[in-house]
């Protein structure tokens, strides 16, 4: 490969290991300037990984790195900006009771003449960048007030204030609504336009084909090469990634529905803040169907599966389960009754990330005999545990000895998760964003466990921000706006649009 200034990032044979594991073989990756350039790849393939090394903050065991056509030696964040490199990471970093501009500014404070912070110009400052870009920013807003968006924004702002020139943004579609993530394209492609390039990382096929111009493959840490994306199409995309033909339509045999084992009456919950976000709710799910909830981030979805789960008190209302009343109970107590439930936000809920992965797979278990010798956890059976799950669910851990959760891959730790959760055979799986950050290869084998899960008979609640999710895997469609049911229809009898109505509150009155 030829080094030049055509391209604002080259990458050569970048080869990085952890322990004895090898996460990038010999990676190369060619960025033209001013485009938008995806990175695609199974779960664990080594996409953040890489990125992260652009960024400075992991170091290339060999491998070069070249900035517009010159050879860099990024060793820290703060050489990486130096060059004009910004990055967004996954999980933001923002102080939630911040103002937008102190949080752009922090760590990088405009001095007046005295050495006295100026207020007056960062703001000025951040407000000029945010008109350039259409971006449309309140600077004096708290972060814990705005929207997940508008927080995403204020990061790439943040970027473009340091004076990024080139902008890496891992996975940052997983957590925003369909309007919002248009909108993020567009200000991709206004960035674009601008002198601007883009590295994304994204598994969403769609928005790769709507915003990239070219997208690199990694497949297990080893460069694939790279597609001209108008020249490619979804089926295209996930072959070349996954190394096989995926599935993208979900396959499912009619549903038998048996008796009712969750049941909703009335319900209304509060939120901390005392409003009430679930109201007068009612729901059913039958044992051998997958009941889908359709609704935009906010309309209720997580204070419902927090009052199942007993994890916040209900203000009025019952939930049956199998015939007991399980509200204002406890979370044990709702376990014992066969509920498991998959949750939306798996660093808060699902794991916990400095304990061994062998200890997250048991983590509601940890009393019972099995795996218990005394007081103790007997390792040897854990270990053996672990393991069956691991090739079932197809986790990829590194394969360390006493490997931690954190050291798991996004997409490997949620599909620990669902492991978990599948093997307590539940009567009732609370399904909640169960494919988040998943590759199209993981989320064809998590809806095939869903329906394999309704078929032994379990009563399933799918909830899922995903309207092609909640659409394609449910044999009941339920729409929630408001923290009520607004509407509920049969697989097959209702069409995007409808939904998409129903969800944006239009079939409320
Ligand atoms: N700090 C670390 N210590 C040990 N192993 C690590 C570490 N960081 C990453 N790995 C391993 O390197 C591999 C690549 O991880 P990486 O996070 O780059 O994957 P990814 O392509 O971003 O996946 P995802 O789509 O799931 O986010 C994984 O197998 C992961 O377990
Ligand atoms: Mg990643």
């Amino acid at each position: 490969m030829e080094v030049s200034s055509e391209y604002a990032v080259q990458m050569h044979g970048i080869l990085k290991k952890f322990g004895a594991f090898t996460a990038l073989d010999h990676v190369d990756l060619d960025v033209k300037r001013q485009t938008v350039h995806a990175i695609l790849g199974e779960n664990g393939a080594g996409k953040t990984t890489l990125m992260n090394i652009l960024y400075g903050l992991y170091q290339a065991d060999e491998g070069g790195v070249f900035i517009n056509g010159e050879e860099a030696q990024i060793t820290s964040p703060t050489e990486a900006i130096r060059r004009g490199i910004g990055m967004v990471h996954q999980h933001f970093m923002l102080v939630e009771n911040f103002t937008v501009t102190e949080n752009i500014i922090l760590g990088d404070e405009v001095c007046g003449a005295a050495g006295v912070l100026d207020m007056k110009k960062a703001r000025e400052e951040v407000l000029a960048i945010s008109q350039e870009y259409g971006f449309d920013v309140d600077p004096d807003a708290r972060i814990e007030d705005i929207s997940v968006g508008m927080q995403q924004r204020v990061e790439i702002l943040k970027a473009l204030y340091r004076g990024a020139e080139i902008l890496i943004l891992d996975e940052p579609t997983a957590v925003l609504t369909p309007p919002e993530i248009e909108k993020l394209i567009e200000i991709m492609h206004d960035l674009t336009s601008k002198g601007k390039t883009i590295i994304i990382i994204t598994h969403k096929l769609k928005e790769i084909l709507e915003s990239a111009d070219e997208c690199s493959i990694i497949r297990r840490g080893v460069y694939m090469g790279k597609v001209d994306v108008k020249e490619s199409n979804e089926t295209d995309l996930a072959s070349r990634m996954v190394g096989r033909n995926v599935n993208l339509k979900v396959e499912k045999t009619k549903a038998h529905p048996g008796e009712v084992l969750l049941s909703i009456r009335r319900l209304t919950v509060a939120d901390e803040r005392g409003i009430d976000q679930v109201r007068e709710l009612d729901l059913d799910v039958r044992s051998g169907e997958i009941v889908g909830l359709a609704g935009i981030d906010g309309n209720g979805q997580q204070e419902l599966v927090d009052a199942i789960c007993s994890l916040i008190k209900v203000k009025a209302g019952r939930i049956m389960v199998g015939g007991h009343e399980v509200q204002n109970t406890t979370p044990r107590n709702v376990f014992e009754h066969a509920v498991a439930t998959i949750p939306s936000d798996r660093h808060r809920w699902g794991l916990v990330l400095p304990m061994m992965v062998e200890e997250n797979t048991v983590l509601e278990r940890h009393g019972e005999d099995l795996f218990g010798k005394g007081i103790m956890l007997d390792y040897d059976k854990l270990h053996e545990y672990t393991h069956t799950l691991v090739e079932r669910f197809d986790i990829r851990p590194s394969g360390c000895e006493q490997e931690r959760m954190s050291g798991l891959s996004g997409g490997n730790q949620q599909k620990a998760i669902i492991a978990r959760q599948v093997s307590y055979v539940p009567d009732i799986l609370i399904a909640f964003q169960p494919t988040r950050g998943l590759d199209v290869g993981a989320i064809e084998f998590v809806h095939k466990t869903l329906i394999a899960e309704r078929d032994r008979g379990a009563a399933i609640l799918l909830i899922s921000y995903e309207l092609d999710e909640v659409m394609d895997v449910s044999d009941t469609i339920d729409v929630i706006y408001h923290g009520k049911i607004v509407g509920s229809f049969e697989q097959g009898t209702v069409d995007e649009k409808e939904l998409g109505l129903l969800m944006a509150g239009g079939g409320s009155q």
